[in-house]
């Protein structure tokens, strides 16, 4: 595996791969690995003759008051373990190459960024898509490989590739979970071990809409009550959005049905967590 730092290189690399006709998968992340990751990156390497795995902590996507320097970051544990899933190449770019002084450009998708995580990180998605549309034009996959835990950046993703004209496939990984069904996430080592088990509501919610939807609940203003309570037994959680909303469209749902998608958002503590589930069958989304 080889570790690429500049755009230039990065995009020369790429060009002498495409011109010999192989196919080029990207796994765009912030890095510190966790086994979904590696998950993600195994499935780009079944889709492609070559992977490149993108690591790069986004500046434009935090908040002022958000996470950026305290993120978690070991680029050398990182590379051991890309390196073992047979990653081509690692892409570590430098914020000073991506975001020169005077950069002003944002790529952004109106309207499914308004909801759900928007209403309280308003200039987040529009630091992921001018991050993977930059991405896009520097590494120029064929195919990239998203997970479905950032289910509302998958949608909206897609269709700015859609909008876009972008010829790029987008494949959604399912969501990697910890035995006890904690969804994987780099921010989960913030969490202190009695966190750690007050963020398991997550999948105790979900389990519950699972159960409950395949008993032939579809009122959803009911189901997000019941899941309120769930959530809210637990003191120091507090509940940012428990949403049913349309699969594609992400609009309120107020009748349950197979193309809804349970979306919840917590904080822990001083964590933010997000998890969802689709309440068909997990196929339907996985591209
Ligand atoms: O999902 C992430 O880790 C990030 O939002 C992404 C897609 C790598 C863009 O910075």
């Amino acid at each position: 595996m080889q570790i690429i730092h500049h755009l230039a290189d990065m995009t020369r690399w790429s060009n002498e791969v495409i011109a010999g006709g192989k196919a080029l998968a990207l796994v765009p992340t912030m890095g510190y690995f966790h086994a979904g990751h590696l998950s993600l990156m195994r499935q780009a390497g079944r889709l492609a003759d070559h992977v490149v795995v993108s690591l790069f902590v986004n500046s434009l996507q935090f908040g002022p008051r958000e996470d950026l320097s305290r993120y978690p970051r070991d680029l050398q544990r990182d590379a051991r373990l890309a390196e073992n899933e047979k990653v081509d190449i690692l892409f570590v770019p430098t914020s000073e190459e991506m975001y020169a002084p005077d950069f002003n450009t944002r790529v952004r998708v109106n309207g499914i960024t308004d909801t759900l995580c928007g209403q309280q990180r308003p200039t987040h998605f529009e630091g992921v898509t001018t991050v993977v549309a930059k991405l896009f034009n520097i590494i120029k996959p064929h195919c990239a490989v998203f997970g479905q835990k950032d289910f509302q950046q998958l949608s909206v993703i897609r269709k700015m590739v859609r909008e876009l004209n972008w010829d790029i496939e987008i494949f959604a990984h399912p969501i990697v979970r910890e035995e006890d069904g904690l969804a994987m996430s780099s921010r989960n080592t913030y969490l202190s071990s009695e966190e750690r088990s007050k963020a398991l509501c997550l999948n105790k919610a979900i389990q519950h809409a699972k159960a409950r939807f395949a008993d032939g609940l579809d009122d959803s203003d009911l189901l997000i009550s019941e899941i309120r309570d769930i959530i809210s037994a637990n003191s120091g959680v507090n509940i940012d959005y428990i949403s049913v909303v349309d699969k594609d469209t992400l609009s309120d749902k107020e009748v349950i049905d197979s193309q809804s998608v349970l979306a919840l958002a917590i904080k822990v503590g001083g964590t933010r967590l997000i998890d969802n589930c689709f309440m068909g069958s997990d196929s339907q989304i996985s591209n």
